[in-house]
């Protein structure tokens, strides 16, 4: 660590190892007894706010392990954008590139949950997909200069292709989670991935093989690899996840913790943050390695209720993850 008393290595310090382009979602979350029909006007029994969005989510899961991190995304000039971007802040997220706009709402997510756990859920997507060339320009010096960057598909693809494409160019390793899945996704994704990391939906919709077992999940892994990622993982719930990698293109399945599940939403972006923490952090560990602790990471999440609310700080996980 430098000392706080050097300017040279001050900068340094304050340099974001992880950097995320992607998405910022207000969770508006109402809990009924059942979900209404259309026309129908029912009264739920519990109202509340989380903060959401996979970008975030993934930032935020990052910090929370003791990252250097940077959100470069749009959110409005509202109130749910204020907030959002005070959240970034306590949780020591730079938000340099953490952009307001006027011009449309802050993301949201408005969810109906049901007392057998069902949901439904309308997505505005909002300022998120208004984040653009300008202001990744804006940002390009800490895409430049960081470690490990990440997108997901939450904001434009022409956005998350530029920043890709950049970070690529400087060296800077590529982290690519393709949700919400498309199965025409742009195969330029493949090649600029250095690590491409879907659940196994979307690798159902992208290869169009049924993935439900480790099994599977290699075969759909193999097809992927083919389009050109370097590394493709495809995460399994409480299986774990399977991964497979250009340079040895036989599948590795990496088993997780049995653990006593209470909320699984949000694990999967758990496990990408944690799983750019270690890229950025401690390089010269095994994939294998890597993807043991971020199902660690991961299994601890789905112990606890919410989203970001169930991600574990490093504080309170067993030292042999660092
Ligand atoms: N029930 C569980 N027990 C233990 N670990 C789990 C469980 N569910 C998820 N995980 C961990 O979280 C990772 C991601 O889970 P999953 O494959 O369900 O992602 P996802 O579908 O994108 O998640 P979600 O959509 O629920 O946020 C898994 O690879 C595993 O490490
Ligand atoms: C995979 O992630 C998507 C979000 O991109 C989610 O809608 C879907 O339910 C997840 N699939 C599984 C099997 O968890």
């Amino acid at each position: 660590m430098a000392a706080s008393g050097e300017p040279g290595r001050q900068k340094q310090e304050e340099v974001a190892a992880v950097v995320v382009v992607g998405s910022c979602m207000t969770d508006l979350v109402s809990l009924t007894s059942r979900l209404p029909k259309t026309g129908e006007t029912i009264h739920g029994h519990k109202f509340f706010i989380g903060f959401g969005g996979k970008g975030a989510n993934q930032c935020v899961q990052a910090a929370r392990l003791g990252a250097k991190t940077s959100m470069v995304c749009k959110v409005g000039k509202d109130s749910f954008g204020n907030n959002y971007i005070e959240n970034l802040k306590q949780n020591g997220i730079s938000t340099e590139f953490a952009y307001q706009t006027e011009d449309a709402a802050t993301g949201t997510a408005s969810i109906i949950v049901n007392e057998e756990g069902q949901n439904i859920i309308v997505i505005v997507a909002g300022a998120n997909l208004l984040l653009n060339s300008d202001d990744l320009r804006g940002a390009a010096g800490a895409v430049s200069s960081a470690r490990v960057v990440i997108c997901q598909l939450e904001v434009t693809p022409a956005a998350s292709l530029e920043a890709l494409t950049l970070a690529r160019s400087r060296g800077v390793k590529t982290l690519f989670n393709p949700a919400p899945a498309a199965a025409d996704l742009d195969p330029r994704f493949y090649a600029l991935s250095d690590v491409f990391c879907c659940n196994e939906s979307e690798a159902e919709i992208l290869t169009g093989l049924p993935v439900s077992s480790p099994a599977d999940a290699g075969k759909a892994a193999l097809v992927l690899v083919g389009r050109g990622c370097q590394v493709v993982i495809i995460t399994l719930g409480a299986e774990g996840c399977v991964m497979l990698s250009q340079s040895e293109p036989v599948p590795k399945y990496i088993p997780t913790e049995k653990v006593k599940a209470v909320d699984t939403t949000g694990a999967g972006d758990s496990f990408v943050g944690a799983l750019a923490f270690y890229l950025a952090y401690y390089p010269s560990l095994s994939m294998e390695e890597m993807l043991r602790r971020s199902n660690f990471i991961a299994a601890v999440s789905v112990q606890a209720a919410g989203t970001q609310s169930s991600y574990p700080h490093r504080k309170d996980l067993p030292l042999h993850l660092f």
